[in-house]
This record gives structure tokens, C-alpha cells and sequence, in this order.
């Protein structure tokens, strides 16, 4: 017979074999670091110019980052800084390096969600954020899920639960109320909300104190911040349902909608999310944050079911939050919530596969223009990527088959520069910023 003592040792004897992957795979510090790039991926691959062109360019500006010369002596490698400056101080052909982003608005907020289990949304996130940021973007990705892949993938293993998605609605929370009280206090007729009071098992964790920038964790990019979680971020779920009762007014949906809003307008020019796989708390603070909405899913029949289950629930918990109308202040916040895109994509696709064909296809009917062109296909190289914690954009490519990497990050290239454009289009919707 079993009992929480004996899951207690199996997860103890399992945590140890994870610090010793994360040894072998990040050492020697245990620390994740980036690598450099290549000058053939700097060129055809990062900034999509004649390698050439590119050479003579660097050649007659010596005071251009030039990279280091490995080993091999053929090509010169760069780190990430480096890169980026390149993109901002050289025109090619009259034309900036600088990838597009609209004037006068804050950065763009994309949730990659699907209650289905193992849809692929942490692996499409990692890369999207990656992808960005290799195209010059600063990103902030937010994990919304527990099980942490995110955050581990990006290198955070010891992440205080304080300071992740739970700390900031746990927060928000006290701030509302604190807020909530005072309009009552203010308010003359006697038509304002009860006064609510908090116990001080929520009030005395100290979250007030934080800051919004304590929230944000750096990565081994220079230019990728993760809001991580962990696993004691589980609770998440059960505490916001108590929070909920202490103050039925409080818009719970909104919490990290607000906490976004501090981040001042250009700190970043991306916010993507990784939603648990589930609709709940964090997920539809996940959802009502987002700008576009991107729903990835597997080829499969049943996960077309699920996707179809999903969207359902979705619909149904969006349009409960309709009874907050009215309670949140004028001006904070429009109900219903509305998406500025929303997209299915399908991942772990075989594009020699019949069945697999025949469900892009059925998507594509159902759902017409909301589909991606371009499915995330299935890949040994992210299959192996993913074991090392790492993208296939950190994969150094003379770590396997030229081909199979190529292959792999071509798939996720066309995906993401789909993505790109649809952001940017969304992005010009966007209210301007005050
Ligand atoms: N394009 C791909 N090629 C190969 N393997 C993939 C691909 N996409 C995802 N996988 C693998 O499928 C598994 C599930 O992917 P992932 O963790 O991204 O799904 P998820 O939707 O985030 O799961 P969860 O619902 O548990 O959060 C992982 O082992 C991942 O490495
Ligand atoms: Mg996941």
C-alpha cells in the first residue's frame, strides 16, 4: 500500500536525477549560457542578407562587432550583443536591420493556450520568444504553468513562489481590495461595495513591497526576461478560489493584465505567455492579458476534439466575465474582452503524413482564415533539443546533422515570421499609449 510518504520519496529520488541533468547540461556552473552565432546564421539565417554583402560591410567598418574566430577558423561567431549591435547601426541597402514595431504603443502581449495536455504550447513558446529575440526584439515571456517547462527550459530551477504569477495576483488582490475600500469610504450614497477586510496570512507575506521589477528574472539572452513559476505555484489555483471569496468583486482575470500595465511602454516589444493546460485562474489571466491569441494543436483527431472542447469553454468563461461590468472602474478595462488575432497552429505536423495532411485540411475548413499557413512539424532535432532543455535555436548546429537542424529551425522560422506578421498587423490596433 501506498501513501503521500511513499510519492514523497519517488518525487525526492527525482529530483536528485534533475540536478544531475542539469549538471550535465548546463555545466559548468550550472548556469544556462548562450552561445554565439555563426557568420553564415548571422547572415542568411538572423539578419536574412546576402552573406557577401554582409562581409564587405563588416570589412570596411572595423569598428563593427567582429566576432571571435573559433577553432575552425572558417567562420567568425557572435554573441547575441554583438548582434544586435550590428542590426542597429548598419543599413543594408538602404534598409534597417531593426525589425518593425509601431510607434506610440506599448509591447504587444501573445498567450499560447490550449487546455489540451502536451499540445505543444511551452515548445512553441520557447522558440517564439527565441526566434524573437534573434530577430531583434525584447521579449518578456510569462510562465502561467506550474509544471514550469518555461522556466526550466529558459535555466530557472530555484524560483521563490513569491515571485511568480501566484505573488502577482495574491498581490493584486490586496491592492484591489485596499482600492475597493476607499472608493467605499469615499463614496456618499449608500449604494458602494462593503468594506472588505483581509486576513494577514495574505496581507503579511510582505507582496506589497515588491516591486513590478521583481517580478522579472533574467535569462542566458541578453534580451529575454522570463516571469517565471514553479511547482508550489500550484496552489495557485486553490488560493485564488479562497481570494475569490474573501472579495467576490475583485476582477481576478485581471490581475496580471494590470501588473503589465506597470512594465513601462518600451522595456519590451513582445510579452508572450505559456498557459497551463487547463482554463482556471492563471490561464484566464493568461487569456484576458493577451492581445492575440494563439492556439496550437497537435494533428491528431482527438486533439481537434479537445481544441474543439477548449474554444467552448473559453467562450462560456469569457462571457462570465461579463457580470464584472460596472464593478471595475471606468476606463481600467473593457468587457467583453476582445482579441486583437486569434490563430490556431498546428504542431508535431508530418507533412508526409495522409492523416496529418487531411486534419491541416479539416482546421482549414472549419476554422478558414484563423489558421496557420505554416505547422510546426515534427522534429527528431526538437524532440533532442527539448532533452537538453534548450531550443533548437540554441542548438549549436555543429552539434548534429546539419540537415536535421536546418530542417527543424527552417519549420520554426516560416512559423514564427507568420506569427511576426500577424503581430505586427494586430500591433497597429492597438491602442496608442497616454
Ligand atoms: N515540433 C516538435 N517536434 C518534436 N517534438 C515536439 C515538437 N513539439 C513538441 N514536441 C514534444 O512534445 C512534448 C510536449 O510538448 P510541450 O511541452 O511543448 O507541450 P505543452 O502543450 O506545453 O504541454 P503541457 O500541456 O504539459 O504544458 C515535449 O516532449 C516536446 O519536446
Ligand atoms: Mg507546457
Amino acid at each position: 500500500m501506498f501513501t503521500h510518504e511513499d510519492l514523497a520519496r519517488l518525487q525526492g529520488q527525482s529530483l536528485k536525477m534533475q540536478g544531475w541533468i542539469r549538471q550535465q547540461t548546463y555545466s559548468p556552473d550550472m548556469e544556462k549560457t548562450l552561445r554565439r552565432f555563426s557568420s553564415w546564421e548571422l547572415a542568411e539565417l538572423i539578419l536574412r542578407v546576402n552573406q557577401s554583402t554582409l562581409r564587405g560591410r563588416m570589412a570596411t567598418d572595423p569598428s563593427l562587432p567582429q566576432g571571435l574566430v573559433e577553432e575552425d577558423g572558417r567562420q567568425r561567431w557572435y554573441t547575441l550583443e554583438e548582434i544586435n549591435e550590428i542590426r542597429r547601426r548598419l543599413k543594408i541597402n538602404r534598409k534597417s536591420l531593426l525589425p518593425p514595431r509601431p510607434q506610440g504603443k506599448r509591447a504587444i502581449r501573445a498567450a499560447i493556450a490550449n487546455f489540451k495536455g502536451g499540445a505543444g504550447k511551452s515548445t512553441v513558446a520557447l522558440h517564439f520568444a527565441h526566434a524573437a529575440a534573434l530577430d531583434g526584439y525584447r521579449v518578456l515571456a510569462v510562465d502561467f504553468d506550474p509544471q514550469a517547462t518555461l522556466s526550466h527550459s529558459m535555466g530557472l530551477s530555484d524560483v521563490a513562489e513569491e515571485v511568480t504569477v501566484w505573488g502577482i495576483m495574491a498581490r493584486d488582490l490586496i491592492r484591489e481590495t485596499e482600492r475597493m475600500n476607499n472608493a467605499a469610504r469615499g463614496a456618499e450614497s449608500g449604494v458602494a461595495l462593503p468594506e472588505r477586510k483581509l486576513p494577514s496570512s495574505i496581507t503579511g507575506m510582505g507582496l506589497t513591497e515588491l516591486r513590478t521589477k521583481d517580478f522579472i528574472k533574467p535569462t542566458s539572452w541578453p534580451t529575454v526576461d522570463v516571469i517565471p513559476s514553479c511547482a508550489n505555484a500550484a496552489f495557485v489555483e486553490f488560493a485564488s478560489a479562497q481570494y475569490r471569496n474573501l472579495n467576490p468583486e475583485w476582477s481576478f482575470f485581471a490581475a496580471v493584465s494590470r501588473y503589465l500595465d506597470t512594465i513601462p511602454a518600451d522595456d519590451y516589444d513582445l510579452v508572450i505567455f505559456d498557459c497551463p493546460p487547463a482554463i482556471g485562474y492563471q490561464s484566464m489571466n493568461a487569456v484576458f492579458a493577451a492581445d492575440v491569441l494563439y492556439v496550437p494543436s497537435g494533428p491528431g483527431y482527438w486533439e481537434y476534439d479537445s481544441t474543439t472542447s477548449f474554444i467552448g469553454q473559453l467562450a462560456e468563461a469569457l462571457a462570465d466575465l461579463s457580470q464584472f461590468q460596472g464593478i471595475v472602474p471606468a476606463g481600467t478595462m473593457t468587457l467583453p474582452k476582445t482579441f486583437l488575432d486569434l490563430r490556431f497552429l498546428l504542431t508535431r505536423f508530418e507533412p508526409n503524413n495522409d492523416l496529418h495532411r487531411a486534419m491541416h485540411q479539416a482546421f482549414r475548413k472549419v476554422f478558414e482564415g484563423r489558421v496557420a499557413e505554416h505547422p510546426i512539424e515534427m522534429t527528431r532535432a526538437v524532440e533532442q533539443s527539448g532533452r537538453f532543455l534548450a531550443s533548437i535555436y540554441e542548438t549549436d548546429y555543429r552539434e548534429m546533422t546539419r540537415e536535421t537542424w536546418r530542417r527543424a529551425r527552417a519549420s520554426f522560422d516560416r512559423a514564427y515570421l507568420e506569427f511576426r506578421d500577424n503581430l505586427v498587423t494586430a500591433w497597429d490596433k492597438l491602442e496608442d499609449e497616454a
